[in-house]
């Protein structure tokens, strides 16, 4: 039996991969390559010592999902595919509600149709809106400032009303905050295509001299420096939250964070980036990014207590870790 991973050769998707089989599963990756590399493959099956079924296809294609249900027996489901710049789904709504809700909804209907129970699926702090700090699994959702944060929403909804129908299915819901870092070999990690909108991806790229200097979006937020405060998290831990989570999931929707319960600020991370590394950041304060938040971080207490996980690894392992990978990118030589 096989988990199904899609997007599993994206940033959190594959480094979960690695997750899973150094946990004891096979698994079997879906990615249609929209936001990833085919390489990531040759990278997984390297570090893992495995050979991984890879179907590239689109998950919202009902007949591919079908026909990849009907080659592998399948035990459960991580369902990471989909868009998630916060910027663009506020230019193409279409795109980001077309592909993120129908593949969750396609996906759920071939769990239903071939039996499979298990379903973990990537959600994000971005479904708490404005909440009051810190964010707790128990709080209604309030409207998010775009439609990426609507589709991560609606696919809590659909699972939600879904297993309300059956019970007998089980599904796990993981709000991630933060994921920054990278795999400590620095074979797998965060390379987004284009100019990255993320903070850390654009950090490892100013310190690598391929984009000139960080532009800080704002330091007039009501925060200890004036800079947006935010929860990382190494996306190693976060991978070993989802095995934490397949693993405790039962019958029934279940929703956790996946954060450390520390704020961080913008400043913050530039000091420790540099401090780790050894690095000058050359930054210019700018003005506010449209729809950003003040500061949020986790109550990661539920995780820790019903799945007996938490994250380990600090923000100085994060910064060194983003580095080393960004450091070797372009340098990688699949054997
Ligand atoms: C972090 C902080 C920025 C870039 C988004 C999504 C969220 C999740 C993670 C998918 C903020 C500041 C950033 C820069 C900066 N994605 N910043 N200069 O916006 O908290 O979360 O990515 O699940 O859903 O909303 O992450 O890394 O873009 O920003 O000053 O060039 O860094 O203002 O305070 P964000 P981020």
């Amino acid at each position: 039996m096989s988990i199904l991973v899609t997007g599993g050769l994206g940033y959190i998707g594959s480094h979960t991969v690695n997750a899973l089989i150094e946990a004891g599963y096979s698994v079997v990756v879906a990615d249609n390559l929209s936001n990833s590399k085919a390489q990531v493959l040759d990278v997984l099956q390297q570090i893992t010592n495995k050979n991984i079924p890879f179907y590239q296809i689109d998950v919202t294609d009902e007949q591919a999902v079908n026909d990849l249900f009907e080659k592998h027996p399948i035990e459960g489901v991580m369902h990471f595919a989909g868009y998630k710049a916060v910027g663009e789904s506020v230019l193409q709504p279409l795109k980001y509600y077309q592909n993120n809700v129908l593949s969750t909804i396609t996906l759920a209907n071939a769990c239903k149709q071939f039996q499979v129970k298990k379903f973990v699926f990537s959600s994000s702090a971005t479904v708490y809106g404005d909440n009051e700090v810190p964010f707790k699994e128990t709080m209604s959702l309030l409207p998010t400032t775009n439609p990426y944060g609507e589709t991560k929403a609606m696919g809590e909804r659909i699972l939600k009303d879904w297993v309300n129908s059956d019970s007998s299915f089980a599904v796990s819901l993981l709000r991630y905050f933060n994921p920054i870092g990278a795999h400590p070999s620095g074979l797998l990690g965060e390379s987004p295509n284009g100019i990255p909108n993320n903070l850390m991806p654009y950090v490892t790229q100013v310190a690598k001299g391929k984009l000139k200097e960080l532009q800080v979006f704002g330091n007039d937020y009501p925060t200890s420096d004036g800079t947006g405060v935010r929860d990382y998290i190494h996306v190693m831990d976060l991978a070993e939250g989802h095995v934490a989570a397949l693993q405790h999931v039962t019958p029934g929707v279940h929703i956790y964070n996946l954060g450390t319960g520390a704020g961080t600020s913008v400043f913050e991370i530039i000091q420790t980036f540099e401090r780790v590394n050894a690095i000058k950041i050359p930054y210019k304060i700018v003005n506010r990014r449209p729809g950003d938040l003040a500061f949020y971080y986790a109550d990661a207490t539920k995780a820790k207590d019903e799945l007996g996980w938490y994250a380990k690894r600090t923000l100085e392992d994060m910064c060194r870790d983003a580095w080393h990978f960004e450091k070797s990118l372009n340098l990688i030589q699949i054997k």
